[in-house]
């Protein structure tokens, strides 16, 4: 097992490093003509459904269902179709409203988690047309789904998902784009940048996973940290969410993501020294709103680390502790944004002692209600 580890102490750590190439093999084929088109098979073969969609559901569970809130910005923003996000614990007993111009899109990596096929059996009774997003090829999602994409990112192992949920946000931001091409809801030049860029985002990946070090002696500071707030707006929302998520999963530290401005309206109230702030605020067109968030932490007192963009001089004189990552395009700055946090709760967790691949009480995959 050490040997499958490949060298690395856990599942975990070689997942997370392992996504420069596993991203690589997601984009493999995807981005052509040096970036000028996007090529997803599932949207090409089923082009009338994606051009009529009057609405896209997504639904999905855990991490999945984060990068499902991403898969929202990602297709209104480029598509301009409306999307609404769901448990696929909930959407299955909500009765829903679907006729054959929905889209609803399954997000799972397992591609066996019971309430996700559930949610899809309801769709297709009610005529909808199920698109799956799944790693494990051949599994049960992609098997009962209309179409879909895989991610390709290889075996999950570790139980707190990584680098499947970078491959999903990756998938998601290909089939918005590739929509958006059909559409003509983006330009060709807008196509092209953001083809350019997909193209980049292995290499980025390497160069934030240079912050390894740097945040394994930030951990130290806050391994006795009782609760943590994660805050982001935008495109840096769900990666809020998803930190929150990775630290309560492997260092059974209490976590709270939350969107940034929402923080006025209660967990301010519980901000003071003793309960540190990781705020995710890359370079985008909300930078200015989420200083204002930061400020307002400070001035509270609370600790404050923060993702920013190469260069930032502005949060690095407000916040305790910066992580610098590329400058990207927003739409990808999830996937980049994504890595440090998983790193944090690796490190945390395991100054705790934990056993960060197999967390109690936690299955890889639930196929049971
Ligand atoms: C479990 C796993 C999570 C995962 C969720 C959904 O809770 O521990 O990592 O995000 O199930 O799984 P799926 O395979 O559907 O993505």
């Amino acid at each position: 097992s050490q040997l499958e580890k490949g060298g690395y102490p856990h599942f975990m750590l070689k997942e997370i490093f392992e996504q420069p190439s596993t991203l690589k093999d997601c984009i493999r084929g995807r981005v052509a003509e040096k970036g000028r088109r996007i090529i997803i098979s599932g949207v090409m073969d089923n082009a009338e459904k994606f051009l009529n969609a009057k609405r896209v559901v997504i639904v999905a569970c855990g991490t999945s269902w984060h990068a499902g809130l991403l898969g929202k910005y990602l297709i209104q923003d480029m598509c301009r179709i409306p999307v609404e996000v769901e448990y696929a614990s909930e959407f299955r007993y909500s009765n829903p409203v679907l006729d054959e111009r929905d889209i609803v899109i399954a997000i799972s990596q397992s591609g066996e988690t019971a309430d996700t096929l559930a949610a899809i059996n309801i769709a297709k009774s009610m005529g909808a047309f199920v698109y799956g997003i799944s790693n494990v090829v051949g599994s049960s999602i992609p098997r009962e789904t209309d179409s879909g994409t895989y991610i390709h990112v290889g075996p999950e192992i570790g139980v707190a998902s990584t680098k499947a949920f970078t491959g999903q946000v990756m998938v998601l931001t290909l089939l918005a784009a590739a929509i958006a091409q059909l559409k003509g809801t983006k330009s060709p030049e807008e196509i092209e940048e953001i083809g350019k860029t997909v193209n980049k985002i292995p290499s980025y990946v390497e160069k934030v996973l240079k912050l390894n070090d740097k945040i394994e002696r930030l951990s130290l500071i806050y391994t006795y940290a009782r609760n943590f707030l994660y805050l982001g707006r935008g495109y840096s929302y769900p990666v809020a969410l998803e930190g929150a998520l990775k630290l309560k999963e492997i260092s059974y530290i209490h976590a709270e993501g939350y969107p940034a401005a929402e923080m006025k309206h209660g967990p301010i109230a519980l901000i003071d020294a003793e309960m540190p702030s990781v705020i995710i605020a890359p370079n985008d067109h909300l930078y200015e709103k989420i200083v204002n968030n930061v400020q307002q932490v400070k001035a509270r007192g609370g600790s404050i680390i923060a993702i920013v963009t190469e260069g930032d001089t502005v949060i690095r004189n407000i916040a305790d502790h910066v992580l610098e990552v590329p400058e990207v395009p927003e739409c990808l700055s999830p996937i980049i944004t994504s890595i440090p946090l998983q790193l944090l709760s690796y490190y945390i967790a395991i100054n705790k002692g934990k056993d960060v691949d197999m967390p109690r009480n936690l299955a890889k995959s639930v196929t049971v209600e």
